[in-house]
């Protein structure tokens, strides 16, 4: 198992916040026309007001960065991994480039994690292990590479995996299931994803949808898939699978 090592971060407070939502702002092109921020986001009023920030209604602590849609270009400052309060992180649909900074995962409080349509590339930081108490995590059609760290199957809290459209190689574990029991969406889909169907994933009893089309998985549908009694739909379609589809996944 790899150690992660993150830099402690010390009394971060609300200073901390304004240095970090600074730092953001910094890594985002201010050429770039829609640039909402470069107007808004400016000293001499709390960052609290500032578009796409919410505070805690009871200390100047960012809670929530809701940044969809803004047509914004530019990297992710490591920094925001200071803003030790956040549970809702949105950049949905922006032109985000570079990495994922490790230090996301340093956001412990974090419920929900949603970076898709972006041009981020690398590897899907380790550190998202450390993101115990997220629910949803959605980091569809990048240019993500690499395997998919199977630490992340251990965040028990998850509801939605969505890793659609990136460059994701290697096979799902046999455990993969085991600790998410709160499972309810799936998507996998168009990466290269190969290996067995795993047979645990029937033990994600809750799994509603589950899209592993467009890889390069192998082998038969696993018969203990029919108990998967809350499924709705199940997209298979171009990869290697053989054998017969169970009729009874379809009842
Ligand atoms: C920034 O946007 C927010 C929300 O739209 C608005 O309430 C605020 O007045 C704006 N601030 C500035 C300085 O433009
Ligand atoms: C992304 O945002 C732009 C600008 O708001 C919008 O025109 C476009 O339809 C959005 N695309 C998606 C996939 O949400
Ligand atoms: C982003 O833009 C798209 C296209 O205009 C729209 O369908 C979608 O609802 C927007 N996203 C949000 C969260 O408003
Ligand atoms: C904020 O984050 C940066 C980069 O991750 C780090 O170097 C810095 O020490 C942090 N600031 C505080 C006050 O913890
Ligand atoms: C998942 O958690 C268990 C129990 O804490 C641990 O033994 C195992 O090594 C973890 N697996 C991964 C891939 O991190
Ligand atoms: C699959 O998950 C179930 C339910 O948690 C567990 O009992 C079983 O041992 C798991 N299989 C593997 C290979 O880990
Ligand atoms: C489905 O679940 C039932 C009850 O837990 C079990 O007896 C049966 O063997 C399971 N079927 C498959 C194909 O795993």
């Amino acid at each position: 198992m790899a150690v992660i090592c993150l830099a402690a971060s010390p009394d971060l407070n609300s200073s901390t916040d304004e240095h970090s939502i600074l730092a953001i702002k910094s890594h985002i092109s201010t050429s770039y026309p829609n640039n909402i921020l470069a107007t808004n986001w400016s000293q001499g009023t709390s960052f609290c007001t500032w578009i796409g920030v919410t505070c805690s209604r009871r200390r100047p602590r960012v809670t929530a960065l809701n940044l969809f849609n803004m047509s914004l270009e530019g990297t992710i400052a490591k920094e925001i991994g200071n803003l030790s309060f956040l549970t809702y992180l949105n950049i949905r649909n922006n032109s985000f480039n570079g990495v994922i900074p490790d230090e996301i995962g340093n956001l412990r409080r974090l419920r929900v994690l949603e970076i898709s349509y972006n041009q981020l590339s690398g590897e899907i930081p380790l550190s998202f292990e450390l993101l115990t108490n997220l629910e949803f995590l959605s980091i569809q059609y990048n240019h993500l590479t690499g395997a998919i760290p199977w630490s992340i199957f251990n965040i028990s809290s998850l509801q939605t995996i969505a890793f659609t459209g990136n460059q994701l190689y290697g096979a799902l574990p046999n455990f993969m299931c085991y600790y998410l029991s709160k499972l309810e969406g799936l998507y996998l889909s168009y990466n290269q994803l190969s290996g067995n169907i795993p047979t645990n994933l029937s033990a994600c009893s809750r799994l509603e949808i589950i899209s592993l089309s467009y890889n390069n998985f192998i082998g038969a549908i696993p018969m203990q898939m029919e108990n998967l009694s809350q499924l709705q739909k199940l997209y298979l379609g171009a990869n290697k699978i053989t054998g017969k589809f169970l009729d009874i996944i379809w009842k």
